[in-house]
């Protein structure tokens, strides 16, 4: 399946992404976790998206852009979970284009929804490993030993882009650019709205079967 995952931030779109595309044998394209590596890297690309993310913006199309093209070169035949991309209208043509170009297209856009009153909460209790990625949360979904990841014994960090007046402003940005999409894909059909709020194991049931109606189609 070729999958785009929408949703504000903090909804919870890399938890399910993640599991959905390792049971299913999908490659998990994160556009937020490619940019957070280039930043730590000091790439000339990281240089520029930095300061941005840091604001709670959004990186320019075309660095974004070209990375996606190159996880494509790869993974668009294999099937795929886009998870933030696209973020905006441009982005949405960009990606039609290099699946076009392959004689692709995407076979759903999953718009997982979640209240703002939900999502500061979950993002001030987000925490990651450094090393894998890994997404926890303190009280959610907590690793066995506090402050510490499960699989590489690393001391978990907080993003700096997790503070609530940098969360504000992401949500500013993503009702301005990126909830539009929503309307975008409703139009071509493509549109799958499941409810983020529950477990995330409730989330992911839900998922399932709406993902599983779409196979069906
Ligand atoms: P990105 O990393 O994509 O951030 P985001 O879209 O704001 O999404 P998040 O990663 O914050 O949230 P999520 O929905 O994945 O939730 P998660 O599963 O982690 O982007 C970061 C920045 O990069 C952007 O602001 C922008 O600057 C830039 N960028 C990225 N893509 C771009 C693009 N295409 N164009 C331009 N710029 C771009 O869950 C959150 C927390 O909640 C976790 O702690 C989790 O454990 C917990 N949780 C999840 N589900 C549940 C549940 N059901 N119940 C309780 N807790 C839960």
């Amino acid at each position: 399946m070729r999958l785009v995952f929408l949703g504000p931030p903090g909804a919870g779109k890399g938890t399910q992404a993640v599991r959905f595309a390792r049971e299913r044998g999908l490659a998990h394209v994160s556009t937020g976790d490619m940019l957070r590596s280039a930043v730590e890297r000091g790439t000339p690309a990281g240089r520029k998206a930095k300061p941005i993310m840091e604001a709670g913006g959004l990186v320019p199309d075309e660095i974004v852009l070209e990375m996606v093209a190159e996880r494509l070169e790869t993974d668009a035949a294999k099937g795929f979970v886009l998870d933030g991309y696209p973020r905006n209208t441009k982005q949405a043509r960009d990606l039609e284009g290099l699946l076009a170009d392959r004689g692709l297209r995407l076979d759903a856009a999953v718009n997982i929804d979640l209240s703002e009153d939900v999502i500061i909460p979950r993002l001030a209790g987000r925490r990651s490993c450094p090393k894998c990625g890994r997404v926890y949360h303190v009280r959610a979904n907590p690793p066995a030993r506090e402050g510490i990841c499960d699989d590489e014994g690393t001391a978990l960090v907080q993003r700096p882009d997790d503070r609530e007046e940098v969360v504000r402003e992401r949500m500013r940005t993503y009702r301005e650019k990126t909830a539009p999409l929503i309307a975008y894909y409703r139009e071509r059909g493509l549109l799958v709205d499941v409810d983020g709020g529950g477990t995330p194991d409730e989330v992911y049931g839900r998922l399932g079967r709406a993902l599983e109606a779409v196979r069906k189609k």
